[in-house]
């Protein structure tokens, strides 16, 4: 038997990268699953390929969202399992966005978020219960150069997850965020098509490798899951160990240590 088998589940942002492996791994394990992206037609193939339902959102549209999660639950038979996963990156000096970007940003990744839980809770309250995920980054807990905006909304989506995980217990309804590290997506293209920054990348992480939308995908499935049944308010950082070398000290450890 699967882990979502008789499971509902909502993925935003799932026509592409980590949110259609989700929606791929979810209908895998058991779940009937409602394809959510701005991105009609890409939405509809991933729906076409899990025998799911699909909706054209932009998910910083509270009232298309609100809307858009009441017609995936009633073509469902309601809710149990939302995942706030649509997000946009942009890399430049904190000084050079101009505010309509910061808004575009913030809006994917902070509001769309908000929006999704805002819409998801009344359907997860009708089904006695449920599980949330959303999707963070390690940008959020360790901001890189260049993406100030994007950092500070991922930051904002895990106190957004704490909240939420203390106001809807009481509900039955378990609230959960995914930090993934450095994951090849369309999302990251740009980084693959310079063979020379893959390379030291991939020395720097501890598992020597970038990860995959897959693993990805494998998080947030137990999170989701029953698995994960006295697991909320949690942070799962899936970055092969990225976050733990420390640049300050690393040149000096690789001497002492003769590597
Ligand atoms: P992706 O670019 O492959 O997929 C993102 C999806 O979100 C696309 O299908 C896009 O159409 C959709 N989307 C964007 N704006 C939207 C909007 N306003 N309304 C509805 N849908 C919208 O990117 P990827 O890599 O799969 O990213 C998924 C999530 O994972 C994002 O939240 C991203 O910030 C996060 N993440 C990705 C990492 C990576 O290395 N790829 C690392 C850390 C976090």
């Amino acid at each position: 038997m699967g882990l979502l088998e008789g499971h509902r589940a909502l993925v935003t942002g799932a026509a592409s990268g980590i949110g259609a492996a989700t929606a791929r791994l979810m209908a895998a394990e058991g779940a009937r699953v409602a394809v959510v992206d701005r991105d009609v037609d890409g939405a509809a193939a991933v729906a076409a390929e899990v025998d799911g339902v699909s909706f054209g959102v932009d998910v910083r549209d509270a009232d298309a969202v609100g809307d858009g999660f009441v017609r995936a639950a009633d073509a469902l038979g309601g809710l149990s399992v939302v995942v706030n996963n649509a997000g946009i990156g942009s890399l430049k000096a904190l000084h050079a966005y101009e505010p309509d970007e910061v808004d575009l940003l913030v809006g994917v990744s902070f509001t769309g978020t908000f929006n999704g839980l805002r819409a998801a809770v009344p359907l997860l309250r009708q089904n006695g219960g449920g599980s949330i995920v959303n999707m963070a980054s390690v940008s959020g807990l360790r901001p890189t150069r260049g993406e100030a905006p994007y950092a500070a909304a991922k930051a904002a989506v895990v106190a957004l997850t704490m909240s939420a995980a203390l106001e809807y217990g009481p509900d039955g309804i378990r609230v959960n965020v995914v930090s993934p590290g450095f994951i090849r997506t369309p999302l990251t293209d740009f980084v693959w098509s310079n063979p020379a920054w893959i390379d030291p990348l991939e020395a720097a992480t501890p598992l020597r490798r970038a990860g995959t939308a897959e693993e990805v995908a494998e998080a947030v499935v137990f999170l989701a899951s029953d698995r994960a049944g006295y697991v909320t308010g949690h942070n799962l950082v899936v970055d092969g160990g990225s976050m733990l070398p420390s640049a300050q000290v690393d040149h000096v450890l690789r001497e002492l240590l003769g590597e």
